[in-house]
């Protein structure tokens, strides 16, 4: 049975003392549905953010990106071994943010996957169309090569460890959400393009998140649909309550 997910990505938002404030305000939410909840703070924060949830809260501490070397001279940035040293088994990979202001390639995403499933990470791989892709009706031969190229060379076990997430571009952080029937149209593609080349299993077993808008409003009918196991939230994910509202939408 494939997991239901809510994520929270916090982007470059929250210092430490804010990370601490909106952590002491998540711990005092209930949950009422099912899935499983992560945050993804900023880097400099995931060990303090790690320490206070680790023991009793449910809620898992994800990073927001890391780089596909073990170590070595690329400054600024971070290994998977250095988020495992902080407590950290989870990383999103692809996000658009990074794809359109660093230059994240296809091909330097799937170097990253591999570098997170050597150190026995799960990956939330992102991906999805642009605009001007859904306008000219191609955004999911647009999907569909985003996926193959970076994952595609994998063998079926590896998707154990992994996790997708459809982000249309168009729906990040612009209130627009792309509507449940769109939604549910891509998660079904996205699905039936795993099974074609891995098998059913694989394919029933992936829990496929959608991104983009989602909001205490819309939340419930986004997650009704049947191929939808979840969300990656941003905006929504800097407020405790909305974040829960989100979370309980299951
Ligand atoms: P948003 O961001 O919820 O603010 O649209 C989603 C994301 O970028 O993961």
């Amino acid at each position: 049975m494939r997991k239901n997910i809510v994520a929270g990505n916090w982007k470059m938002n929250n210092d430490l003392a804010q990370t601490e404030t909106l952590i002491t305000d998540l711990k005092a939410q209930t949950q009422t549905s099912n899935a499983e909840v992560m945050i993804a703070p900023t880097a400099t924060n995931l060990w303090q953010a790690y320490q206070t949830l680790k023991d009793t809260s449910g809620i898992e501490v994800i990073a927001q990106n890391m780089h596909f070397a073990e170590n070595g001279a690329y400054t600024g940035e971070v290994s998977a071994a250095m988020l495992k040293s902080v407590g950290v088994t989870t990383v999103i990979l692809g996000h658009s943010e990074r794809r359109e202001y660093f230059n994240e390639t296809d091909a330097l995403l799937a170097k990253k996957v591999d570098a997170a499933l050597a150190n026995d990470m799960r990956t939330i791989f992102c991906f999805g169309e642009e605009l001007a892709d859904r306008k000219a009706g191609n955004e999911e031969a647009v999907v569909e090569a985003q996926i193959k190229n970076a994952l595609f060379h994998l063998g079926a076990d590896a998707f154990k460890n992994i996790v997708l997430a459809y982000e249309p571009v168009w729906a990040i952080g612009t209130g627009e959400t792309a509507s449940p029937e769109q939604a549910q149209d891509m998660h079904a593609f996205i699905r039936k393009t795993l099974a074609d080349t891995y098998g059913a299993e694989v394919a029933d077993n992936m829990s496929i998140l959608y991104g983009g808008s989602v909001k205490p409003a819309n939340a419930q009918e986004i997650f009704s649909k049947p191929d939808v196991d979840g969300g990656l939230i941003g905006g929504a994910a800097l407020k405790a309550t909305d974040f829960y509202a989100i979370v309980n939408a299951f």
